[in-house]
């Protein structure tokens, strides 16, 4: 189903009491079908259930260096990171189970132990992580929010880039990528004016693409479609 169709029910969720707090996602009934049903079931090893409270307490290595990914997707490109680099630990969240399905089915093929995901709302759970625990977060393509009223869903503002400010250790980075040229301007506009980030590209540039970061879904179908990439990387520098 496209944004478009599902956009009236954003804005009634929008005007309810109970819907206090703007989410970043649209959670869909995603029906799974019998391998990815089976892939939960035998990898759930991988899965960690909310509330989890602080991500690195989940691994037999809970020193090593944390990367958290916010909206991994289907997954292969958290999966290729976490087998590239075993001397760090991975959390990807996502609230897409039919991709939790296939980021553990993958994990599981690579019998990675340095990689738990799990199906929350990221906000929530960056939350209850101590501050100053997270070496490394990750947000891929996020949803752009085309839409100027729906521009509070972007994950890429002041209030949510403070969190993620409060949770990176001192020295830690935060990389963001996106095909969509408007988010990319304001992400560079937000990002730039955070006195505790600095630009590693300096300011008012992208990052050159790193040839580390593996391809996913959605960067395939913004190259099909002609978009220009434009990553970000930010250092927490206070
Ligand atoms: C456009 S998709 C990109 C997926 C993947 N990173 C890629 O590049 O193929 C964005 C994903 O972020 C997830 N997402 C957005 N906000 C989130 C949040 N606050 N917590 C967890 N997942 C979130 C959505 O469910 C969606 O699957």
């Amino acid at each position: 189903m496209s944004n478009e169709q599902l956009e009236p029910q954003i804005v009634e969720l929008d005007n309810l009491h109970e819907h206090r707090e703007i989410v970043t996602f649209m959670r869909r009934s995603s029906p799974l079908n019998t391998s990815q049903r089976t892939a939960l079931e035998q990898h759930r090893d991988f899965i960690l259930e909310y509330p989890v409270g602080d991500l690195r307490q989940h691994f037999s290595h809970p020193e090593r260096p944390l990367t958290v990914e916010i909206g991994f997707g289907m997954g292969r490109s958290l999966v290729l990171m976490a087998q590239a680099n075993p001397e760090r630990n991975y959390v990807g969240i996502e609230v897409h189970i039919p991709g939790i399905a296939q980021c553990v089915y993958e994990a599981g093929q690579a019998g990675l132990d340095n990689l738990k995901v799990l199906d929350a709302d990221a906000i929530q759970v960056l939350r209850e992580m101590p501050d100053a625990s997270i070496n490394c977060v990750q947000l891929y393509f996020p949803d752009p929010w085309q839409k100027k009223r729906h521009f509070k869903r972007r994950f890429v503002v002041d209030e949510r880039m403070a969190l993620v400010e409060q949770k990176l250790e001192l020295g830690g980075t935060f990389h963001a990528a996106t095909d969509w040229e408007p988010y990319a301007e304001w992400m560079l506009d937000v990002l730039d004016n955070r006195e505790n980030l600095e630009n590693l590209a300096g300011k008012g540039n992208s990052y050159p693409r790193p040839e580390w970061r593996p391809l996913t879904k959605f960067e395939r179908r913004g190259l099909e479609s002609g978009h220009k990439i434009n990553d970000f990387i930010f250092k927490k520098i206070k």
